[in-house]
């Protein structure tokens, strides 16, 4: 046997680290855990990893995206990657190793690689899914732009307002903040979110990485008719476990100043997008910013209905801490009852029992029950994570109540772009 016989090359499976954003949705979507990450890098374990490509059409930005040939004795570890700044060239395959020797990349591997995800989505079975949403959009969603602006090509906007939109003697210091994009193109879609690159580096000099947020204006404009995106950012002073931080984007967001430039990739999103039909039905469940998306669609459809284009049911459901913490409450309260069915979930009031999202679903479960059983019905769910458990228990008590297997309705749910997640 010679030497170069002995040798195989493959395709390693491997993360951007310049192009990724940190939003964790590889490694949320994997089946089998084949993803991680630490505090500098998202890593795909290539002892795990069996190219099944469920990841790939989730990522917002296409850093999952990369098949780096090596030696097969030789793949990067998931240490080695996440010291990485940026990816390394291919390796070199010895000399006389013919390529025939190489393990080819799997033909349904190759095909879902170069996979975009198509809204007429026929092709149910081999559509990947998360484990509680889709990833593909409801049928008559518009298609996205997405990747346009990418780390390597960022786009300016000029910041022409910022607002605080929760009461100013509360904790939550909540901002709508507007940019303009000028004669920059930045078509977006409700459901879709930008990323934002935080000016300065990391305490290893390193640039940082660009935050992702929800677009909260709809698509024809915060402003109809202008070149204009708004996002609702959180200030972040604590981090999940309570300690005192100083969340390095939030924070510079929100004291962003008008006429500030700010540098901008995206859009993302390719499937938490609202359907494109006048009677269309949306269940909108959210906390804190997970508001933004919900005020795009909301807004959207405010927009057509006004002038007759739309006329679908609206149910909204609304977790904060009060009702001064709560984003947008005032214009949210000031919208039409028989246009929009608001469910308020307070969970710090001082003069009512604490209450979540899911307890507002249960509550409601009738009128619930009835839009989940219409095919013309989308659910979106955006905020903290936290909340993706108790929803879908919730829906799971209401459906299981009504004589239906939970399963097979979300299972039909997420087959048909019909079930939503954005949680962070
Ligand atoms: P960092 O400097 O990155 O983090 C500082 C510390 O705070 C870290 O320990 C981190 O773990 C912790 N931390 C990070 N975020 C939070 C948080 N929200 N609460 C508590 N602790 C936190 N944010 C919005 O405000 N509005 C949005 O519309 C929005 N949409 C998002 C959509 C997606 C798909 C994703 C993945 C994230 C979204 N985020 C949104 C979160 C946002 O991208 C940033 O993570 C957030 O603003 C914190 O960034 P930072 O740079 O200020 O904090
Ligand atoms: P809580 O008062 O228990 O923190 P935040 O202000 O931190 O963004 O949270 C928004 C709302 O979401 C708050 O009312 C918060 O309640 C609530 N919340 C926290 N955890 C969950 C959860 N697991 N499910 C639903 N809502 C939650």
């Amino acid at each position: 046997m010679t030497a170069a016989s002995a040798v195989t090359v493959k395709k390693q499976h491997l993360i951007d680290p310049e192009i990724c954003i940190r939003c964790n949705t590889c490694e949320e979507t994997c089946p089998i855990d084949a993803i991680t990450h630490d505090s500098n890098n998202y890593v795909v374990d290539a002892a795990i990893c069996n190219d099944c490509m469920a990841c790939v059409p989730p990522c917002p930005t296409g850093a999952i995206d990369n098949w780096i040939q090596v030696i097969s004795s030789n793949t990067y570890s998931i240490e080695e990657q996440y010291t990485w700044d940026e990816l390394p060239e291919p390796q070199e395959v010895p000399e006389g190793v013919a390529e025939a020797l190489s393990e080819p990349v799997d033909a349904s591997v190759a095909d879902a690689r170069s996979t975009t995800v198509a809204n007429d989505a026929t092709d149910l079975e081999n559509v990947p899914f998360t484990a509680a949403g889709s990833t593909i959009p409801p049928w008559s969603a518009a298609h996205p732009y997405v990747n346009l602006y990418t780390h390597k090509n960022p786009v300016s906007a000029t910041v022409v307002g910022n607002y605080r939109v929760t009461g100013s003697d509360t904790e939550s210091d909540i901002h709508h903040i507007v940019l303009d994009f000028g004669d920059n193109p930045m078509p977006v879609l409700e459901g879709q979110s930008i990323a934002i690159f935080p000016p300065g580096t990391d305490a290893k000099g390193r640039a940082y990485h660009a935050r992702q947020y929800s677009i909260a204006s709809p698509r024809d404009g915060e402003r109809p008719g202008y070149n204009n995106v708004s996002i609702t950012v959180k200030r972040v002073t604590a981090d999940h476990d309570g300690n005192a931080v100083n969340g390095v984007c939030s924070n510079y967001l929100c004291d962003l100043q008008k006429n500030d430039v700010v540098k901008v990739i995206g859009p993302f999103g390719n499937s938490f997008l609202m359907p494109d039909l006048p009677d269309a039905n949306l269940i909108m469940i959210c906390t804190g910013t997970g508001a933004a998306p919900m005020r795009a669609m909301t807004e959207r459809c405010r927009r057509l209905a006004k002038d007759n284009k739309y006329d679908g049911t609206l149910m909204l459901f609304f977790g904060a801490r009060t009702e001064r913490e709560l984003p947008y409450f005032g214009p949210l309260m000031n919208l039409p009852k028989d246009f929009i069915d608001v469910n308020l979930a307070l969970s710090r009031d001082a003069d009512k029992p604490k209450q979540y999202v899911q307890d507002l679903i249960r509550e409601r479960a009738d009128d619930v029950l009835d839009l989940l059983n219409d095919s013309k019905t989308c659910i979106y769910v955006c905020g903290l994570k936290g909340m993706e458990e108790g929803v879908l228990a919730a829906f799971k008590d209401i459906v299981s109540a009504s004589g239906q297997k939970w399963e097979d309705v979300h299972a039909e749910l997420k087959a048909k772009g019909r079930l939503h997640f954005e949680t962070y």
